[in-house]
């Protein structure tokens, strides 16, 4: 695991953060592990978990790191042989969980932090709900607010504790021109892997 990348992608709901990692998946054919589509699939499946798990999505809360942490494990297990790099995108989500998630996967290399007002936020997942086929059942006003909420109250936290390996993006802009910067880190991280750049 030490020889590819470990990504966290931070960001409120609907900062952009999936529209990122496709485009970050496309350029570098990295694994991309959203513990929010984790949960969903769980969810999709009709267990008694996933009938747990919905309740707490439905309220805009967190589940339990026990179920999103072993979620990620399972899948980063099944990917890790032939992986270039993993996107852990949604997570982590309470400093706990990154300090859980280097225990027991290993150490992010790198985590994008997507910096983007309550107000935009709350306008592109209303304007993707208008436009689904299949609506999240969490993207409805009272629980985007509720989704805010949470974030707000355990962002400033995470990025505290790993500012030396935050990068902050300022995600109000063209979603080409962050994908910009978002490639110059990415580029960086792999130099520092592959140990040919001593500074980027
Ligand atoms: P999750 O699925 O992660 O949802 P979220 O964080 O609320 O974020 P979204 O997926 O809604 O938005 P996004 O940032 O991916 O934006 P997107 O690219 O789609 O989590 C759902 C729930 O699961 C949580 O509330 C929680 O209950 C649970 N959960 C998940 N992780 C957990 C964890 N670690 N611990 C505990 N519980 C957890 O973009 C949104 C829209 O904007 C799109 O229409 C897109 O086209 C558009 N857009 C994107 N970028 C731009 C741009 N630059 N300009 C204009 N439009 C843009
Ligand atoms: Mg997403």
């Amino acid at each position: 695991m030490a020889e590819i990348p470990i990504i966290w992608i931070l960001g409120g709901p609907g900062c952009g953060k999936g529209t990122q990692c496709a485009k970050i998946v496309e350029k570098y054919g990295f694994t991309h592990l959203s513990s929010g589509d984790l949960l969903r699939n769980e969810v999709a499946s009709g267990s008694d978990k996933g009938r747990q798990l919905q309740a707490v999505m439905s309220s805009g809360g967190l589940v339990s790191n026990e179920e999103v942490l072993s979620l990620l494990n399972d899948a980063v297990n099944r990917a890790k042989g032939g992986s270039k790099g993993f996107l852990i995108d949604g997570y982590p989500r309470e400093k706990t969980q990154g300090v859980a998630f280097e225990e027991r996967i290993g150490p992010a290399d790198l985590a994008l932090y997507f910096d983007c007002s309550e107000d935009t936020m709350l306008k592109r997942i209303l304007a993707r709900a208008a436009a689904a086929a299949v609506k999240r059942s969490d993207d409805n006003e009272e629980t985007i607010r509720a989704r805010l909420q949470t974030f707000k109250q355990n962002t400033s936290a995470i990025l505290e504790l790993y500012a030396d390996k935050t990068l902050t993006i300022n995600a109000e802009r063209d979603v080409d021109d962050i994908f910009q910067e978002v490639v110059q880190a990415i580029d960086c991280v792999l130099k520092k892997k592959a140990k040919i750049a001593a500074h980027c």
